[in-house]
């Protein structure tokens, strides 16, 4: 198919000039057997065979870089599955964020009703469509190398350590370069082209509409779909809002913020669950027992000579406990532990390594599609500095803050940092409390695109897809009907239509915990 580059370049100009359609074996899928294509997530797992028959593996060629024609030193291969049901109502895209997050293994889940197959109840009906994004998993993943570099368990504070970080960096983003295929790869995977791939495996599948259910980061990919190509746009769901067109203090202060008010959360948690270990103290105890081990862990506290220092008990709150879907039982035992002298559970030697894997990549999308919006030693102090007002209770170590840092250093980054404004009408849905995707950047996503619904899950979590209730009916319901919410307003969410007003962000205190609030 790919057997003579020169031949198909010379035809794509000609093409182009007329604006024909490409040529059909240039938007060919080659349909390849499950078995031999196991996602990476699912390997070692035995499987009864056959696979069932609505599990479908995929591979499609595109262009690396959408300006130029597809040919040899052009070329990626992007992997993806689909579940499909006879009879299919539709096609569903799915992506569960990241950037970067394996994808293909999702249309396995449903297939096989594995654990996540709970994720998509309700729209067994439909074809799910699930593509690893490009330069990841399946899809032409990047070959990088972390070498010895492990992230700190601070933020650079001062000139030298940004400098020493940014080295880091660099040496990182240069394995990519050196080691990744085709060359120049390494700035063609942001989202800028996901939703060109994505365009082309809908029209490769026939389909001239394409729903779209995205989590998180998956969340912005679809976004940037439905602007880009808004004849194509049927239901778009987006579940854990992240947001661009905001600056880059008002997003890491979002962010500064949502991450308190996790942390009082916990306090809230504490105040209700009789096992807490400091439940008897009352409100507050959790905040305190944070700030003592803090002191503790600090130059001049007793714990000084333990290996836990305060920034590694700052870490332990920013990313480790509360990130994701918060484990709030886990943190209070932390924090009640190390108050009375047992360190164990706040060790960052042993996390440094899975932490340093699990966010460093990050970047090689991320960046891509990031604006730094000044980048000196200056911008990044201040940013810090803006930041710290949203965190009165000073947790002080972010992820986003990491993440930034990281684009400072990254070769590739965005130019601009645009708005994405979307007239279709979506819903959007986000958690009162969600530290991940602070439920500001849905409010600011409302703005941009005004005859959406504004779903607010009032609880936990980052996301509301594995939390039954008010919020996921609504938008699943919306994804199989097309019926977009009413507006309600109960204890567990709150729906706005188009053009109505939010309300403020309630008091973590007086919202209920629970499972229904997210808390598992
Ligand atoms: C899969 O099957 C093989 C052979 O029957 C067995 O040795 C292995 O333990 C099984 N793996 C899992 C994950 O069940
Ligand atoms: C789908 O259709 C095929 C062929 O008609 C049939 O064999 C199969 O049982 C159907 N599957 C389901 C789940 O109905
Ligand atoms: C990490 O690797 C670099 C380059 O290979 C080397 O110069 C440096 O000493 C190593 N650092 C540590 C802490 O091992
Ligand atoms: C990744 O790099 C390693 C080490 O240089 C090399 O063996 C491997 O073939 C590379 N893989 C890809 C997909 O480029
Ligand atoms: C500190 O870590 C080292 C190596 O990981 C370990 O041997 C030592 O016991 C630890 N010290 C304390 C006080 O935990
Ligand atoms: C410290 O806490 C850990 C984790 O809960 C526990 O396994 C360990 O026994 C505790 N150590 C002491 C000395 O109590
Ligand atoms: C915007 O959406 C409305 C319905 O939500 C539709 O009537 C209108 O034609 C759309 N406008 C554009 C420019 O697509
Ligand atoms: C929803 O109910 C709460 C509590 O009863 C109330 O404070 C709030 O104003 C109501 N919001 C809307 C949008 O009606
Ligand atoms: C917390 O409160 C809810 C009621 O809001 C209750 O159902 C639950 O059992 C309580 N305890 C915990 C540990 O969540």
């Amino acid at each position: 198919m790919r057997s003579d580059p020169v031949l198909f370049a010379a035809a794509l100009g000609i093409f182009s000039r007329f604006s024909y359609a490409l040529p059909p074996t240039l938007n060919t899928i080659r349909w390849v057997d499950c078995a031999n294509n196991v996602p990476a997530p699912l390997q070692g797992m035995n499987f009864t065979s056959p696979l069932p028959s609505t599990l479908h593996c995929g591979q499609l060629d595109v262009p690396m870089d959408y300006s130029k024609p597809i040919g040899d030193s052009n070329t990626i291969t992007l992997g993806f599955t689909m579940y499909r049901p006879n009879n299919s109502q539709g096609l569903i895209n799915f992506n569960p964020g990241g950037p970067g997050q394996e994808v293909a293994s999702y249309s396995w889940e449903i297939a096989l009703n594995l654990e996540r197959a709970s994720w998509f109840a309700g729209l067994e009906g439909y074809d799910i469509l699930a593509i690893d994004t490009r330069g990841w998993w399946s899809s032409n993943a990047l070959n990088c190398s972390l070498g010895n570099w492990t992230l700190s368990s601070s933020l650079p504070s001062d000139e030298p350590g940004l400098n020493a970080f940014q080295a880091s960096v660099r040496a990182y983003a240069q394995t990519c370069i050196d080691l990744s295929t085709p060359p120049g790869i390494v700035q063609y995977i942001g989202t800028r082209e996901v939703v060109q791939d994505w365009d082309r495996v809908r029209a490769a599948l026939d389909y001239d509409i394409m729903h779209h259910f995205g989590i998180s980061y998956g969340t912005y990919y679809g976004a940037l779909y439905a602007h880009t190509f808004p004849e194509h746009v049927g239901r778009f769901a987006l579940d854990a809002v992240f947001t661009t067109g905001v600056s880059n203090v008002d997003l890491i202060s979002a962010q500064y913020a949502a991450l308190d008010r996790s942390l009082i959360r916990s306090d809230a948690y504490c105040l209700n669950d009789t096992s807490c270990p400091l439940h008897s103290q009352g409100k507050g105890a959790i905040l305190e027992a944070f700030q003592t081990a803090v002191d503790l862990a600090g130059p001049s506290g007793s714990a000084a000579s333990s290996n836990v220092t305060a920034d590694d008990v700052r870490f332990f709150v920013g990313l480790r406990y509360l990130v994701g879907d918060p484990d709030f039982a886990g943190l209070n035992n932390a924090l009640y532990a190390a108050t009375q002298g047992n360190w164990s559970l706040l060790d960052y030697s042993t996390f440094a390594p899975v932490f340093t894997e699990a966010i460093v990549p990050i970047a090689q999308t991320y960046c891509l599609d990031y604006h730094v919006d000044d980048n000196t030693f200056e911008g990044y102090s201040n940013l810090l500095k803006v930041g710290s007002e949203s965190d009165p209770l000073g947790i002080k170590f972010l992820f986003f803050m990491v993440l930034h840092a990281l684009c400072t250093a990254w070769p590739y980054t965005a130019a601009t940092n645009p708005t994405v404004p979307i007239n279709a009408s979506m819903v959007l849905v986000t958690s009162d409390f969600d530290y991940n995707t602070p439920t500001e950047l849905a409010t600011i996503e409302w703005s941009q695109a005004p005859n959406s619904v504004l779903v607010v899950r009032h609880g936990d979590d980052h996301g509301s897809y594995n939390v039954p209730g008010p919020a996921r009916s609504a938008f699943i319901n919306f994804l199989a009907t097309g019926s977009l919410p009413a507006a309600t307003n109960q204890t567990f969410a709150t729906i706005y239509e188009p053009g109505s007003q939010r309300n403020p962000i309630p008091d973590p205190y007086l919202v209920p915990v629970g499972i229904e609030a997210g808390d598992m």
